[in-house]
């Protein structure tokens, strides 16, 4: 578990919970970690204007990361949206695919991906199906996780349920250990990111 090992070294993280809370760990250093493993393909599913893609890709040196967003009208997307993306990954090493993650899930074989970051449809289905998916996307050894492990007070973001999905498939697949990390804008207490190592291979 050659991530695992590295999160726990690097990070200081006590094992005697699961999850493991990773207080020093802010979602932006993420890449960091992804090129320290020697990570060089990845996939981010929900782009929108292509921040953290960014982020993604200023930090992880060379890697190739494709990004994945419908840019369906909506009251958030539009098509400015799209461009900017467009123009804030123009420098790097990026191919976007502008489908649903369950349709653009197809062009990729089996274990082709060295990490997945989940951060489109929130919602459980959309959610558990991107894990589920995706982590046979994943090579043994890579790294599985996503944003929003937190509760929104907003309307629409209370049918959001990213933490019920990521509980229910870690607690179905015996993944121990995972971990939760980064802190919320609003609340300190409140991490908001959450990974695994893909370990198991259920794609046959
Ligand atoms: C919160 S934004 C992503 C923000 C981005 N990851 C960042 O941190 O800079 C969510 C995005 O998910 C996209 N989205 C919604 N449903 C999706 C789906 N089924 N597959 C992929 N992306 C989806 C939306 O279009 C929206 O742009």
């Amino acid at each position: 578990m050659l991530a695992t090992d590295f999160i726990l070294k690097n990070f200081n993280v006590k094992t005697d919970t699961n999850p493991n809370y990773i207080h020093n760990l802010h979602r932006d250093k993420l890449p960091i970690v992804f090129q320290e493993l020697g990570f060089k393909i990845g996939v981010e599913l929900g782009t929108s204007r292509g921040v953290y893609a960014e982020t993604i890709c200023q930090n992880c040196a060379g890697v190739k990361l494709f990004t994945i967003d419908p840019y369906l009208p909506s009251e958030h997307i539009n098509s400015s949206v799209h461009d900017e993306a467009k123009a804030r990954l123009a420098p790097y090493n990026y191919e976007m695919i502008v489908k649903k993650s369950n349709e653009a899930v197809h062009q990729f074989e089996d274990e082709s991906i060295d990490f997945v970051y989940i951060d489109g449809n929130h919602m459980y289905d959309y959610t558990m199906e991107d894990i589920i998916t995706w982590n046979r996307k994943v090579k043994l050894g890579g790294i599985v996780a996503g944003h929003d492990y937190r509760r929104y007070a907003s309307k629409i973001s209370r049918r959001w349920k990213v933490i019920e999905a990521i509980n229910h498939y870690t607690s179905m697949h015996n993944i121990n250990p995972w971990f939760i990390f980064g802190k919320t804008d609003t609340d300190r207490r409140c991490p908001s990111s959450w990974m695994f190592e893909k370990i198991i291979n259920d794609s046959w």
